[in-house]
C-alpha cells in the first residue's frame, strides 16, 4: 500500500522535470549538474583559469559537518556545472580525516597542491598561520595573494600575506579586532578594496557587512550593510564574490543545518550604482561574464488576496506587503487560488513565491497539492522574502493553489510572480 507521503513523493516527482542544461541563475532553487545530481559545493571557492569556472566547495550529500570532499565543478558560463574528480578527500590520521571538519576550499589551495585545477591536490600538511588560530578562510588574490580569516577564538579578523608559492603565511597586513567576522571575501572596484563578511551567528544567516579601504592594510570604513539588514542577507551568508565588469556576483549559501546537504545556493547580483555594493535579489537572472554584465528577468505579479480564499484563509493587512495585503492562516485547513495565471506551456517556468514566516523555523508550502515548497523563517511578520518554484504550465491561464492537504502551517502569502523562463 502506498502511504499518502509515499504518493506525495511520487507526484512530486512527475510534476518536476530533470532539466540539467539551465540557462538562468535562480537562487534557492535546488541546482543541478549537468548529470541530473545535486550540486554539491557549499561554502563556495571560484577559480577561473583561461574561459573555464573552477568552483570548489564542500560535498556535504551526507548531511554531516564532517569532511567527505572538496568537489569541484568546471563551467565556461557560471549556469551548466558539470562534476569532476573531487579536488581532495579525507586521508585518515591527518587534520583532513573523516572526522574533522574541512571548510570553505579556496583555490589556489594553500595546504595542498596539484598541477591541474580540479587537482586531486596533494596535501602537504596544516598549521596555524603565524601560530594564531584561523577559521573560516576566504583568498583574495591580486598582485600577491592573501589569506582571509577569523582568528583569536573568531574575534579579531585577519588578513595576511601569503608567500610567493602560497604555501605559507608570512605577516599580518590588517587586523580588524573585535569584528566577530566570518565568512569572507574581497572584490576590489575602481582601486578600493571591499571586504564583504558575514557576522557569526552558527548556521543562522545575519545581516553581511562590507568594509572599504583603499589598501587591504586598512584603515578600513566602518561595517555597512550589503542588503536591508532584517532580510538576514535574504537568508544567506556570504562564501565568495567573483568580481562581474564593475560588479560583483554575491556567493552565498542558505544552510539548513537539519539537511545540510539541502543547503540551497544564493548568488545575486551585487551592484555598486549606489556607490557602494548592494545585493540585487532577483529571482531569475543571467550573465553574460565576458560582458561584464547581468540581466534581471521581469516577470508577472498575482496578489494572493486577489485569489479566491477557503477554510481558515484570511486576509493579512500590513506595509510591508505588495498592494498592503497578504493572505494568512494557510495549510491546516486554509488554502488560498489563484487563477488566471498566465503560462507559455513550454514545459516549465520559474515561480517565486512572497511570503512572510514570523515563525523561529521554516514552514513549507504545497502548490497544487503535491509540489513542497519550502520557506525559511524572515525574522518577522514585516520581512518578506522569495522562494522559487518551478512549474508546468499550460499555455493561457492556469490555477493555482496554496497551502492544500497540509496538515502543518504555510508560510503568509503576499504574491507569486511567474518568469517566462524555465
Ligand atoms: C547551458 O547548456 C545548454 C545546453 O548546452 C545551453 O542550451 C544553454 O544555453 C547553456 N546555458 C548558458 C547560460 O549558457
Ligand atoms: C610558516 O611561516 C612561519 C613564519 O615565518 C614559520 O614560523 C613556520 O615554520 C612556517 N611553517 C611552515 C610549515 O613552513
Ligand atoms: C514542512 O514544515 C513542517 C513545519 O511546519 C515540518 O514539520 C515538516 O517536516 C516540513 N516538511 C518537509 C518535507 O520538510
Amino acid at each position: 500500500m502506498f502511504s499518502l507521503l509515499e504518493f506525495l513523493l511520487a507526484a512530486l516527482i512527475a510534476e518536476i522535470s530533470f532539466v540539467s542544461a539551465e540557462n538562468v541563475i535562480v537562487p534557492g532553487a535546488a541546482w543541478t549538474d549537468t548529470s541530473g545530481n545535486i550540486i554539491q559545493a557549499h561554502g563556495a571557492g571560484i577559480l577561473k583559469v583561461g574561459k573555464i569556472f573552477y568552483w570548489f566547495g564542500e560535498d556535504k550529500a551526507a548531511n554531516s559537518a564532517l569532511f567527505s570532499a572538496v568537489s569541484c565543478y568546471i563551467s565556461s558560463d557560471l549556469v551548466n556545472w558539470s562534476r569532476q574528480q573531487d579536488a581532495l578527500t579525507p586521508i585518515s590520521g591527518t587534520m583532513i580525516s573523516a572526522s574533522n571538519i574541512v571548510e570553505r576550499p579556496k583555490v589556489p589551495l594553500w595546504l595542498a597542491t596539484a598541477n591541474t585545477p580540479c587537482g586531486p591536490y596533494l596535501y602537504k600538511g596544516s598549521w596555524q598561520p603565524l601560530d594564531a588560530d584561523s577559521r573560516d578562510m576566504g583568498l583574495f588574490q591580486d598582485k600577491s595573494a592573501y589569506l582571509l580569516y577569523a582568528s583569536d577564538n573568531n574575534q579579531d579578523f585577519k588578513i595576511s600575506l601569503l608567500d610567493s608559492d602560497y604555501y605559507n603565511v608570512t605577516s599580518v597586513v590588517s587586523q580588524l579586532n573585535g569584528a566577530t567576522l566570518e565568512a569572507p571575501g574581497v572584490v576590489k572596484e575602481d582601486n578600493i578594496y571591499y571586504l564583504i563578511a558575514s557576522h557569526t551567528s552558527g548556521w543562522n544567516p545575519n545581516p553581511n557587512k562590507f568594509f572599504s579601504s583603499s589598501s587591504l592594510s586598512g584603515p578600513w570604513s566602518s561595517q555597512a550593510d550589503i542588503a536591508p539588514a532584517d532580510t538576514n542577507t535574504y537568508f544567506s551568508q556570504n562564501a565568495f564574490d567573483l568580481p562581474l565588469g564593475s560588479n560583483a556576483i554575491y556567493m552565498g549559501d542558505r544552510w539548513r543545518p537539519d539537511l545540510l546537504g539541502s543547503s540551497q545556493y544564493i548568488w545575486y547580483p551585487l551592484d555598486w550604482s549606489t556607490g557602494s555594493p548592494q545585493i540585487v535579489p532577483a529571482d531569475v537572472w543571467s550573465v553574460d561574464f565576458n560582458a561584464g554584465t547581468y540581466t534581471v528577468a521581469s516577470g508577472q505579479s498575482y496578489e494572493a488576496e486577489s485569489g479566491s480564499l477557503s477554510g481558515s484563509a484570511v486576509i493579512l493587512t500590513g506595509s510591508s506587503f505588495s498592494g498592503g495585503k497578504a493572505v494568512g492562516y494557510l495549510g491546516n485547513g486554509g488554502s488560498v487560488t489563484i487563477s488566471n495565471v498566465e503560462g507559455n506551456g513550454q514545459g516549465g517556468q520559474w515561480i517565486a513565491l512572497y511570503y512572510t514566516n514570523a515563525d523561529s523555523t521554516w514552514r513549507n508550502t504545497t502548490v497544487r497539492s503535491t509540489v513542497l515548497v519550502d520557506q525559511p523563517n524572515t525574522g518577522g511578520e514585516n520581512v518578506v522574502l522569495s522562494v522559487p518554484v518551478k512549474l508546468n504550465l499550460r499555455e493561457g491561464a492556469n490555477s493555482l493553489t496554496f497551502a492544500i492537504d497540509q496538515s502543518n502551517c504555510a508560510a503568509d502569502l503576499d504574491k507569486i510572480v511567474v518568469y517566462q523562463q524555465g
